[in-house]
């Protein structure tokens, strides 16, 4: 009788263990049947994807891409670019000059890309063909249509043999890409110290069609014009050939800046620049 209970007892301890095991393997078995954890995924800035938008299209006709400083002497973003101390247009662009100790030389933010291409002739022979996507600064007070901080996308094309045509075909080549076949383009006179002669390149306007108008009256974007300002270009001014050590008399080309915050606004009809600088995710979710 004693052997029949403890062989018994001894059959419902083993049972016991053994549960206990699989009841304690079954809780961490990974169940490979679960949906797995999805962790939400970034995407890249409006600002960085019109960037690459830009160079794919002058990848496509042969330019490459260069960076530069941000932080910039004198010479570079004025003087070499044809702009001398106490030129009206330094007024236009509002500059922070760094805090240095005295008799350190000067030092700014740029105030635009152009400094660059200063920078890329004086390393590179021609042909020259390169864009320059970057970050400028101004002493702009922040509102709607103005930050202290933008984007521009400089462009300088340089070679024996470069014609206006080819400056006009190649800057329309670029805005029909950008925004589409049907866009109409024009340039009238304009004045940049680097540039001679100067243009300001405007596009038909992408909220009305180029009417004027919409079905709600006069359209707001262009205020009737039909019309809206691109950019400032033209083709490189001889005496800038000069601070490079090209020889005008053999060399000719065009350059362009491209203020990217406004043709982003353009394109996607965004109506509030600082939207790029507050990384509010609701406004960054809509551009995947
Ligand atoms: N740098 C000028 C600006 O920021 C824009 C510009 C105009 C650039 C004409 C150019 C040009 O290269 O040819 O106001």
């Amino acid at each position: 009788m004693r052997s029949y209970v403890d062989a018994k007892i001894e059959e419902r301890r083993v049972a016991i263990e053994v549960g206990a095991e699989e009841a304690a393997s079954a809780k961490d078995r990974v169940d490979l049947s679960l949906p797995g954890v999805v962790r939400p995924l970034g995407s890249r800035h409006l600002i960085r994807q019109v960037f690459q938008e830009i160079e794919d299209i002058f990848f496509s006709i042969g330019f490459s891409v260069v960076d530069g400083p941000e932080i910039e002497t004198p010479y570079y973003n004025f003087e070499a670019l044809n702009i001398p101390e106490f030129h009206p247009v330094r007024d236009d662009m509002d500059t922070f000059y760094l805090e240095l100790p005295k008799g350190a030389p000067g030092l700014l933010l740029r105030t635009h890309t152009s400094p660059m291409q200063i920078r890329t002739m004086e390393k590179q022979k021609p042909p020259v063909r390169v864009i320059v996507p970057g970050r400028v600064y101004r002493r702009d007070n922040p509102d709607a249509t103005h930050s202290f901080a933008f984007h521009q996308v400089e462009g300088l094309a340089v070679d024996t043999d470069i014609t206006f045509c080819d400056f006009t075909g190649t800057i329309e080549y670029f805005v029909k890409q950008f925004f589409g076949p049907s866009v109409k383009t024009r340039f009238r006179p304009s004045y940049f110290p680097f540039t001679e002669p100067s243009v300001e390149f405007d596009v038909s306007c992408v909220f009305c069609g180029g009417n004027g108008t919409t079905s709600s009256g006069t359209c707001g974007k262009c205020k009737g014009a039909g019309w809206i300002e691109l950019f400032g270009a033209g083709m490189v001014d001889p005496a800038v050939y000069g601070f490079v050590g090209y020889d005008p008399k053999k060399v000719t080309g065009f350059a362009f800046g491209i203020g990217i915050d406004r043709l982003a606004m353009l394109k996607y009809g965004i109506d509030d620049i600082q939207a790029f600088f507050q990384n509010d995710v609701r406004f960054l979710k809509q551009f995947p």
